[in-house]
């Protein structure tokens, strides 16, 4: 696994065909496509054309921004309810988890993760040529449970551990207390244990966050993002929060103005209105339920979701395979999984009502 990392050629981050490519395949026209693969929002918030065409005028867009990010830091430290100076900002929650893996991931180090995981852990660790340690969770059927003893057993000579929860790509979401647990073991290990991230990147539909954490687990990272529930994935905003020596350790790798000062000021705007994201994720659990019962009823296996997202358990990879064709043709990308633990599923974002129609519609009866 170390061995393309050591040549210089690490495996970039894999998405599905672009809507021009799907168009140009299927015979389609590129706007008819519909992503169902990036688990994003199908809305944004009320009133973002004039906040971003006010917020245009007013910035000085020659000059650079805030370096300190003043505004944006302030908005989700009230968000979250902790300090400023918790809290680092990133382009993306995918830039701040690339801040943490230069931070605390050595060349040759190790870093663990559970599998399957949110794939850019194993992009990030194999960038920094480090070794992966991958610990299985238990089958779908079950749920995908976490081996939490295992993750103990791996983490002992570790220098990182990435967990997502609630959880891409199984949608599921750990029951209250088993990630503090966790983390009372890890940092019980000699050495104090690895620096932990918690990828919170869909913790508005489920859960409790763990930010509150962090005065008390000093090697906690807790990762969050605008791009889900706050519907602004294009604007790439994300922070993550952790106690103050890491956080600074963190900003000193942090590039400089990374993020537009057009994103960090709309997104501060977004995040100090809360109630967008609060109805957002309603109306995306509400939809998500009803996709679900319609596709059950037409007999396919769609397991319970903590998330913007399900999966589809189509049984065999043949079987994910021609569900994924029968919705390209309709110029509806899902997610594959070709290879790995999922390549029996397909993961599918929940959408509008009407994409989601098509959505039913195109997969039809199971066979
Ligand atoms: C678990 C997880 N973390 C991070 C990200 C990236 O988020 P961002 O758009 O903020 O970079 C995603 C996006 O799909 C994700 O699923």
């Amino acid at each position: 696994m170390t061995v393309d990392a050591v040549r210089g050629v690490t495996p970039g981050y894999q998405w599905e065909d672009s809507d021009a490519e799907i168009a140009a395949a299927y015979g389609l026209d590129p706007a008819s496509i519909v992503r169902f693969d990036t688990n994003t929002s199908p809305r944004v918030p009320p009133g973002l054309d004039a906040l971003i065409a006010t917020e245009s005028a007013r910035l000085p867009l020659n000059e650079y921004p805030d370096a300190t990010y003043a505004a944006l830091t302030g908005a989700i430290a009230e968000l979250m309810r902790v300090p400023v100076d918790r809290i680092v900002v990133g382009a993306g929650a995918d830039e701040v988890l690339d801040i943490v893996a230069k931070t605390c991931l050595p060349p040759g180090g190790l870093a663990v993760m559970p599998s399957p995981a949110y794939a850019m852990y194993r992009v990030l660790t194999l960038q920094r040529a480090a070794r992966l340690a991958e610990v299985p969770r238990g089958p779908g059927d079950a749920g995908f449970p976490l081996d939490l003893d295992a993750i103990v057993r791996e983490s002992s000579t570790a220098d990182m551990l990435w967990l997502c929860d609630p959880d891409n790509p199984t949608a599921t979401v750990q029951p209250p207390g088993v990630l503090e647990d966790l983390l009372r073991r890890l940092s019980d290990l000699p050495g104090g244990g690895p620096v932990v991230v918690i990828d919170e990147a869909y913790r508005e539909f489920a859960g409790e966050t763990l930010a509150g954490e962090v005065g008390r687990f000093p090697r906690l990272v807790v990762v969050r993002t605008a791009s889900k529930a706050y519907g602004l994935a294009g604007m790439r905003v994300g922070w993550g929060v952790g106690d103050e020596p890491l956080v600074r350790r963190l900003s000193a790798v942090r590039p400089p103005g990374s993020i537009s000062s057009l994103s960090a000021e709309v997104a501060a705007r977004v995040l100090s209105q809360p109630g967008f994201a609060a109805a957002n994720v309603d109306a995306l659990i509400h939809e998500r339920e009803r996709l679900r019962a319609a596709l059950c009823a037409r007999g396919w296996t769609v397991p319970s979701s903590a998330t913007n997202f399900v999966l589809l358990a189509c049984g065999t990879s043949e079987a994910a395979d021609a569900a994924a064709q029968r919705l390209l043709r309709a110029g509806l990308v899902p997610r594959t999984f070709r290879r790995g633990r999922l390549h029996s599923y397909l993961r599918l974002t929940v959408r509008t009502p009407e994409q989601d129609d098509r959505l039913i519609a195109a997969l039809g009866d199971r066979a």
